[in-house]
């Protein structure tokens, strides 16, 4: 049986191009997308990036034909970019990411090659929920590329696990058999210069703790003298909600945020008490207002909609940072608890998400 064509849509007008960018475009096959983007103009760069042997010939023609000087073709694949990091400003691709067999390392790539900052513009196939392998098979049969087009929800997860937040996945073409096109928007962190915000990692837990142990011991973080173990902190965090502010040149942990449920009742399924930790020697460099930024994006994405948090009246700092970020002091608990020999008050903040539940 002949397959009907999916026609995903048009990245390039997703991505919402800018003059002066640089642009990765992945699997351009015969490079349309790639000659379409040259709307970053010659201060900017397109690069295409196809593993088909018979994908990059073509597409160079093409794009020698047209004779754009600012583009280059590379050979490899999606889930191992042969770009350095932070390379590029714009990620887009048009019925791609749906035949990757390891779409998390191509996720994870996009991440890695995006400067802080930059964003995802992708048209792709999605499946409307579940397909067993049976409804697979008739689609795929029908329609093609549908083999390993991925469920929304599960697309939207996948997005959030490599970093990404402002995640939007909106369904265009129905195809019919719950098969649609999708475009899929996604942003990676913005940070201070030389800084990344990332997911936290099993890796990181050394410099977590440590630099939990350097704000306990400033006195002005929480009533805790001692930093539990990783095994306590992880167990007691949502693993979708941490993030790292890390040096990009060398890696070093500055700064994290996480979250724990404030309760198993499903009523409160949406809200979370967090914390976030700058380290003591890297305050004031705006490092606490990027972490907390991408954390409220990434809880919007997974639908909380009230963060809750306490602050030591004496912490300035900390209550201007929140308040800055939309938290709000909802009370004041008074001599809460004796920290160090002292009785100490708790500003109650809290930050109600204007678009979940409203
Ligand atoms: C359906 S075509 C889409 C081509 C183009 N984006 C368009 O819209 O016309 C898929 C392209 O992705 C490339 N491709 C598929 N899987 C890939 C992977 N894992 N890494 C790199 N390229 C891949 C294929 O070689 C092919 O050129």
């Amino acid at each position: 049986m002949a397959h009907d064509e999916v026609v995903c849509g048009n990245p390039v007008t997703v991505a919402e191009l800018r003059e002066g960018e640089t642009v990765l475009d992945l699997g351009p096959g015969g490079g349309i997308d790639v000659l379409s983007a040259r709307r970053v103009g010659p201060s900017g760069t397109v690069y295409g990036l196809d593993a088909g042997p018979d994908m990059v010939a073509p597409a160079r023609r093409n794009v020698e034909q047209a004779e754009v000087a600012n583009t280059e073709l590379l050979h490899g694949t999606i889930e191992e970019v042969p770009l350095p990091d932070r390379w590029v400003d714009v990620i887009i691709s048009n019925g791609v990411i749906n035949l990757s067999h390891g779409k998390a390392a191509a996720l994870a790539e996009a991440f890695r090659v995006l400067r802080p900052g930059g964003r995802l513009g992708i048209t792709d196939v999605v499946t409307d929920g579940e397909f067993d392998e049976e409804r697979r098979r008739q689609a795929e049969q029908r329609i093609g590329c549908v083999a390993g087009a991925l469920p929304v929800a599960e697309y939207r997860q996948l997005l959030a696990a490599a970093g990404f937040v402002g995640v939007s996945i909106v369904p265009t073409a129905d195809h019919g058999d719950g098969v649609r096109s999708a475009i899929v928007q996604a942003v990676k962190p913005s940070a201070g210069a030389g800084l990344e915000i990332r997911p936290m990692r099993e890796f990181d837990a050394a410099q977590v703790l440590a630099i939990y142990q350097a704000g306990l011991d400033t006195r002005q973080a929480s009533f805790e003298t001692s930093a539990p173990s990783w095994e306590s902190f992880t167990a007691g965090r949502l693993p979708h909600l941490r993030y790292v502010a890390a040096d990009a040149g060398t890696g070093q942990v500055v700064g994290w945020v996480a979250a724990s449920p404030v309760s198993s009742r499903c009523v409160y399924a949406g809200v979370v008490e967090h914390s976030v930790y700058v380290h003591p020697g890297c305050q004031a460099h705006g490092i606490g207002r990027a972490l907390l930024g991408a954390f409220i994006a990434a809880c919007e994405d997974a639908g909380v909609w009230t963060i809750q948090s306490g602050i030591f009246g004496e912490n300035a700092a900390s209550l201007a940072l929140h308040q800055a970020l939309g938290f709000r002091v909802v009370g004041t608990r008074e001599r809460l608890g004796r920290h160090h020999g002292v009785w100490r008050d708790v500003l109650m903040v809290e930050r109600r998400s204007s678009v979940i539940g409203i």
